[in-house]
């Protein structure tokens, strides 16, 4: 299982940043729990912190066909950002969206999401935790995307099932 981890505008500031709001914990420390948690399953982690909007949109874009999720905490451009809305839902990429801050019950301009409703589901408030959380969520739902779809492969199609029929009412 291959996760991609995105880590949006000043976020490289954890820590130091508005520790109140965001925790003390810096980003190499989320970084190293979530390498910890991820390995303890198997799965294997691409990480990237960008101020960028376009380098966070080329980065979801070229992940096409090379994640089995992603896991994005979009800072700012959560609220702001079609652009990334747009990378998500292009690049097919199961998503789970998570904030360190409880976004719902900050300022209202932090209430909407542009990215929620191409996510799998939104983690919010548990500082950071919520990235462990958010990667629980995303290798059991890749888990079940699997499993569903070899169970589909396994399933008989139609065709196959009246061509079986054809063949015990010939007997
Ligand atoms: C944040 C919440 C955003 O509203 C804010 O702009 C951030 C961090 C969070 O993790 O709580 O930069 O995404």
């Amino acid at each position: 299982m291959k996760i991609l981890v995105i880590h949006g505008p000043n976020l490289h500031l954890l820590g130091a940043r508005q520790p109140a709001l965001y925790g003390t914990a810096d980003l190499s420390a989320i970084n190293k729990e979530l390498i910890r948690a991820a390995t303890a399953q198997g799965a294997i982690l691409k990480i990237l912190q960008s101020n960028h909007e376009g380098e966070i949109v080329s980065a979801i874009g070229s992940g096409r066909g090379l994640y089995d999720g992603l896991l994005l905490n979009a800072a700012a451009y959560t609220h702001t950002s079609l652009a990334i809305r747009d990378a998500i839902d292009a690049s097919g990429i199961p998503t789970v969206e998570v904030h360190l801050s409880n976004i719902a019950a900050r300022e209202p301009i932090r209430h909407q999401s542009m990215l929620a409703p191409v996510c799998l589901g939104q983690i919010s408030g548990f500082g950071a935790a919520s990235y462990r959380l958010g990667l629980e969520a995303l290798l059991l739902a890749a888990a079940k995307g699997q499993a569903s779809s070899a169970a589909l492969s396994k399933t008989p199609t139609h065709a196959g099932r009246s061509r079986r029929a054809q063949k015990h009412r010939r007997r």
